[in-house]
């Protein structure tokens, strides 16, 4: 076993992982952070995607032990001070979930879309967010939660 640093959400957790244990499984387990979700384990749904010095990253793939030492982000993380932050309103305006499993993972790779400050077309959003899997919802009323909160901060992708 080896003892790894975490900071989730702003919070240090020391944690002992053996080198094969996933990230996911780690913040789950390890840290009692159970958000983010554990679909096919290679690397195919993004329901595990958590955010890794502010980049997306399946925690399925990624090893805790390579972790170690940076700041880590999940949907635990991204409320406002106990209020739904711009994202999470949206997609519960948009209804953007059924079962919500999907629901963690999209969050945090929508929120590295917004983070990013750029301006995102309409067929950028959907190759990125293409990437994770939802079995529920048909991806439009998701792609319209994302393209509100980027419309509402100026990143109309008009002219991108
Ligand atoms: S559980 Fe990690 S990509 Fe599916
Ligand atoms: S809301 Fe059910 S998998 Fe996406």
């Amino acid at each position: 076993m080896t003892r790894i640093q975490l900071n989730v959400n702003e919070t240090i957790h020391d944690v002992e992982v053996e080198p094969r244990h996933s990230l996911v499984d780690t913040l789950r387990e390890g840290c009692g952070l159970t958000g983010s979700h554990i679909g096919c384990e290679h690397g195919v749904c993004g329901a595990c995607t958590v955010l890794v010095d502010d980049q997306p990253v399946r925690g399925c793939l990624m090893f805790a032990v390579q972790a170690d030492g940076k700041d880590i982000r999940t949907v635990e993380g991204l409320d406002d001070d106990g209020a739904f932050n711009a994202l999470q309103q949206a997609f519960h305006e948009h209804h953007a979930l059924q079962c919500g499993f999907c629901t963690p993972g999209m969050l945090m790779l929508a929120t590295w879309i917004v983070e990013r400050g750029l301006p995102v077309d309409d067929n950028e959003l959907r190759e990125i967010m293409a990437s994770n899997l939802c079995r529920c919802t048909g991806y439009r009323n998701i792609l319209r939660a994302v393209r509100a909160v980027l419309d509402a901060s100026g990143q109309d992708g008009a002219g991108a």
